[in-house]
């Protein structure tokens, strides 16, 4: 069987999903995609704004994105945890590209709160279920250390 063709999507506000992300990039050999923005969420104000779009689940306007994800036999898809959310791009991602994923996997990053509330909120609007979720603290992913359970979640993924 030719090798599964994998896109690794994220979201990152500050750089720590986005290092989990090409981590998981490089070792499943995947392509990359980073959800960006053209607006600037630096500041209080932002931070403030950012947890009120997640709670609402807003769809904020997101550059569009260079894959097409029905290219791909497996999506992992990363975000923050926001308000115990999924980050708002990532819902807009998710939006504008309904129906287009075969097989995802999800990670998400966070101070405390795990990823359960998280991995809810894409289950509720994906029409599949994940293959494999994991969740890490920020502080360990900063560290290097990476909490989660990623060998468990490659395996997995690799099934
Ligand atoms: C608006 C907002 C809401 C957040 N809500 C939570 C939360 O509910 N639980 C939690 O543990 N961390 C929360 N965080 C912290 C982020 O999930 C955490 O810092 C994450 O690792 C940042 O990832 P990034 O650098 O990729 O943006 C929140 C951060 C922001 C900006």
């Amino acid at each position: 069987m030719a090798e599964k063709r994998i896109l690794v999507v994220y979201y990152s506000r500050t750089g720590v999903t986005e290092t989990v992300a090409k981590n998981l990039a490089e070792r499943l050999g995947a392509e990359i995609e980073a959800i960006a923005e053209e607006r600037d969420r630096n500041g209080a104000v932002q931070y403030m704004l950012a947890g009120k779009e997640a709670l609402m689940e807003s769809l904020p306007p997101i550059n569009p994105p260079t894959e097409d994800p029905a290219n791909f036999d497996l999506v992992v898809l990363g975000t923050p945890v926001w308000a115990f959310k999924m980050a708002s791009p990532m819902r807009s991602y998710l939006a504008m590209n309904e129906g287009k994923f075969r097989e995802v996997a999800l990670f998400c990053t966070h101070r405390g709160s795990g990823g359960k509330g998280t991995f809810e909120s894409f289950e509720k609007v994906l029409d599949i279920q994940p293959v494999a979720v994991v969740d890490f603290h920020e502080k360990s992913v900063r560290s290097g250390e990476f909490s989660g359970n990623i060998d468990e979640f490659l395996e997995r993924l690799a099934e």
